[in-house]
């Protein structure tokens, strides 16, 4: 019914959402993750369902309830969500790349729980994980490359660069210091960049509305004629 009062913009395209963070497992019972709720990704899946698109949303954990009418991929590390992503690319027309994925893992996981029997500090060897949207940026197609950026300081700077290292045509800057916006609240407030130098700035709103409107600047790049 909701979706007789929404434009149907988004008719013929299958639209890729990644959300939630990723977890990279230590041992059976601990792992490295972050605060990402999961909240903007799903309201981006949302509101594109509502718009027409075909969805495919390829999660990380969250408490979140599966959407309807949505194609859900649930997995847990960041490794498993390349898999998923690239598994399903070639139906996409359109990668909204919500996600919070850990740029790290334990470099080896236990097979036991690890016990605390060690004197003095357990020091823990990391590996980089791969990125997944510099990847999809470096073999791009037609298809059009939304990434987001979470910044605690130097937002446009470092939003920029990722932008044009990733080749996107679009990336939401998220100042995730601010209590109000980015991980685990209901609200958000976002710089859009383009790739064409040009940004804009939305006002503080709920994710949903952040979610609408990031899709009417995505509509808008995909038939440029409207
Ligand atoms: N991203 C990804 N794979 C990774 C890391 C990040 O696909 N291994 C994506 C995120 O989903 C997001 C974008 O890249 O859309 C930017 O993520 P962010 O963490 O802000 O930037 P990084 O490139 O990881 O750089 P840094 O964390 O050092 O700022
Ligand atoms: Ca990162």
């Amino acid at each position: 019914t909701l979706a007789l009062l929404s434009p149907q913009d988004l008719a013929g395209e299958t639209v890729l959402v990644t959300a939630g963070p990723t977890r990279e497992e230590l041992d059976p019972v601990r792992y490295l993750s972050n605060y990402s709720s999961g909240k903007m990704g799903y309201a981006i899946a949302r509101a594109a369902r509502r718009r027409g698109a075909r969805v495919i949303l390829v999660s990380g954990p969250t408490a979140l309830a599966a959407p309807v009418g949505i194609e859900l991929v649930p997995v847990t590390s960041a490794r498993q969500m390349r898999e998923a992503v690239l598994q399903r690319l070639e139906e996409a027309t359109v990668v909204i790349k919500a996600a919070a994925v850990a740029d790290y893992r334990p470099a080896m996981r236990a097979e036991q729980k690890i016990k605390k029997g060690l004197e003095g500090s357990l020091i823990l060897p990391l590996e980089k994980n791969p990125d997944i949207l510099a990847e999809l940026g470096s073999r791009k197609g037609n298809r059009l490359l939304v990434g987001f950026a979470a910044e605690t300081a130097d937002l446009l700077e470092n939003a920029r660069k990722k932008l044009t290292e990733k080749n996107l045509d679009l990336i939401v800057a998220n100042d995730v210091s601010r209590s109000d916006a980015g991980f685990d609240v209901d609200t958000n407030a976002v710089r859009l960049l383009y790739r064409d130098g040009s940004g804009e700035e939305l006002p503080l709103l709920g994710k949903d509305e952040v979610a609408d409107q990031l899709l009417d600047r995505i509509a808008r790049l995909l038939k440029p004629s409207l």
